[in-house]
């Protein structure tokens, strides 16, 4: 039976979530902001935090897709969902559930920096330290943590999980 243990509770992710919102919308106050979320993973969160953002902003997707059913990432990125608005003079802040290696966060900045961005910034819900590989910043993360697999609160595990409000830590 896989175990599941508690790392990150409701109450601890709210309070952080709408301190992210609030930096942010002191950070791009008179900007023209656009918010693209990485899917699947980052939908919860970025739902969450857009409602803490007080400046006007746009919402965009992506998707990218590199894990498959596994627990580490395979290195290259396949974009199977590409952003629909166009980005040129826009300031980006590119929204993801969890940077493990890295990998994937790199390619889609390089990625979305072709197309003619006044700027880019990443934002995590979780920043996973132990694996990193591609000298990337996160520049806003709402948790830090060093290791661990984890699932809830958007992030899945071979596509279950996601729907759980708290994040755990998943033993196999
Ligand atoms: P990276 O390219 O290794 O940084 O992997 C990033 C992607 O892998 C994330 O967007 C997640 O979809 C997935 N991932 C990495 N670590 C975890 C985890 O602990 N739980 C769930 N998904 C993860
Ligand atoms: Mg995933």
């Amino acid at each position: 039976m896989p175990e599941f243990i508690p790392v990150i509770t409701k109450s601890e992710i709210q309070d952080r979530v709408a301190a992210l919102g609030e930096r942010i919308s002191a950070d791009y106050k008179g900007k023209d902001l656009v918010l693209i979320g990485v899917l699947k993973g980052a939908f919860i969160f970025l739902s969450d935090l857009i409602r803490h953002i007080t400046v006007p902003i746009k919402i965009d997707f992506i998707r990218a897709a590199s894990y498959g059913d596994d627990t580490e990432t395979s290195g290259c990125i396949k974009l199977s969902k590409d952003v629909e608005i166009d980005l040129r003079d826009k300031h980006v802040l590119l929204v993801e559930d969890i940077i493990d290696t890295g990998l994937t966060l790199a390619n889609l900045v390089d990625y979305l920096k072709s197309l003619g961005l006044k700027s880019i910034k990443t934002c995590a819900l979780v920043d996973k330290r132990e694996r990193r590989q591609a000298a990337v910043s996160v520049d806003y993360a709402c948790h830090i943590v060093e290791e661990g697999f984890l699932v809830g609160y958007g992030l899945d595990y071979a596509e279950d999980y996601r729907h759980l409000p708290e994040i755990y830590h998943l033993k196999l």
